[in-house]
């Protein structure tokens, strides 16, 4: 690959992923490269890309330490690639530097944010990376100016990624491949939400079944300019599916795709007991 990484340790690295920032969401959500630095200073993480023979950063990612359910986590709070270098595998490069350090300080787990309506992002995350998602989180940042939120309630899946887990060794090399949308619906998998003539349809009730499929449409930005009252009915629609699938139980562990055609496919989570008895997912 023509890129290097650099794991940012001064100022000027953390200062290089300002125009990034701007340039992907916009001027109205850049995190200070102050607060960068302090970050990485105490646990944290930052790596920026560079293509070769060009000083302007290509790509970044930044996280921190957390602690999440009584256990150190790697909170990754951004990751972006400049449009010129998408596709080159930088995305994943910055992944797997941001794993090898989470790995070093012996955190097994990272988490993060993410537009469930975002069939890209999915993609790269549940299918390049393998993280599965089990929480809902309606309108999580509140309103947001930038051009990728704008005009929709900022509702997210907050995904996790077993780093040290075999499975995930697997998707990145890029063995261990998800199966297609078309199998899915071949093997009589039961959608819980399904596009009808471009709208969602009616949510089925998520029942016992083994697996289950939740469509999304294939370009939400698109969708947006094109008909925001729509994307807002797939918005409300995916995340009364959603809501009711984990509230059953079940987790989102993989996107299926065929043709322009994008699902979640969720399994039941196996729960294990608690000290104060009540049941929690595994
Ligand atoms: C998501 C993002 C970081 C991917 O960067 P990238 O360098 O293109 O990623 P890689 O080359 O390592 O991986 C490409 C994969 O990501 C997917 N992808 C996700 N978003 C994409 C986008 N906007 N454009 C192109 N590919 C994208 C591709 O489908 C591709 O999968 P494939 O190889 O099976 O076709 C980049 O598109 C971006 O900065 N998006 C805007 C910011 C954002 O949404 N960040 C949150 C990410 S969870």
């Amino acid at each position: 690959m023509p890129y290097r990484i650099e794991i940012a340790r001064d100022i000027a690295a953390c200062a290089d992923t300002v125009p990034i920032q701007r340039e992907v969401w916009s001027a109205d959500v850049v995190v200070p490269p102050q607060l960068l630095l302090a970050t990485v200073r105490n646990g944290g993480f930052v790596a920026v890309g560079y293509a070769d023979g060009d000083d302007s950063a290509a790509g970044f990612v930044f996280g921190f330490l957390g602690i999440y359910d009584y256990h150190f986590r790697h909170h990754s709070h951004m990751l972006a690639v400049r449009a010129p270098h998408r596709g080159s595998g930088l995305a994943v490069a910055l992944k797997e530097a941001q794993r090898d350090h989470c790995l070093d300080q012996g955190i097994e787990v990272m988490g993060w944010t993410m537009d469930p309506l975002e069939a890209l992002n999915a993609h790269f995350n549940f299918t390049k990376l393998g993280t599965y998602a089990r929480e809902y989180h309606r309108d999580f940042y509140g309103a947001m100016p930038d051009r990728l939120n704008a005009d929709m309630p900022s509702d997210r899946l907050y995904v996790e990624w077993p780093i040290g887990n075999d499975r995930t060794y697997r998707r990145l090399r890029g063995d261990d491949p998800a199966p297609s949308l078309e199998q899915a619906e071949h093997e009589e998998v039961q959608y819980l939400l399904r596009a009808r003539a471009g709208h969602p349809g009616a949510a089925a009730d998520p029942g016992g079944a083994t697996h289950l499929l939740l469509e999304i449409p294939a370009n939400v930005q698109e969708l947006k300019a094109r008909d925001g009252a729509l994307a807002l009915e797939w918005r409300l629609a995916v995340r009364a599916a959603f809501e009711s699938a984990f509230a059953a139980g079940y987790a989102a562990v993989e996107l299926l795709r065929s043709g322009d055609r994008v699902a979640y496919l969720l399994v039941p989570q196996p729960r294990r007991g608690t000290p104060d008895g009540s049941a929690q997912l595994a």
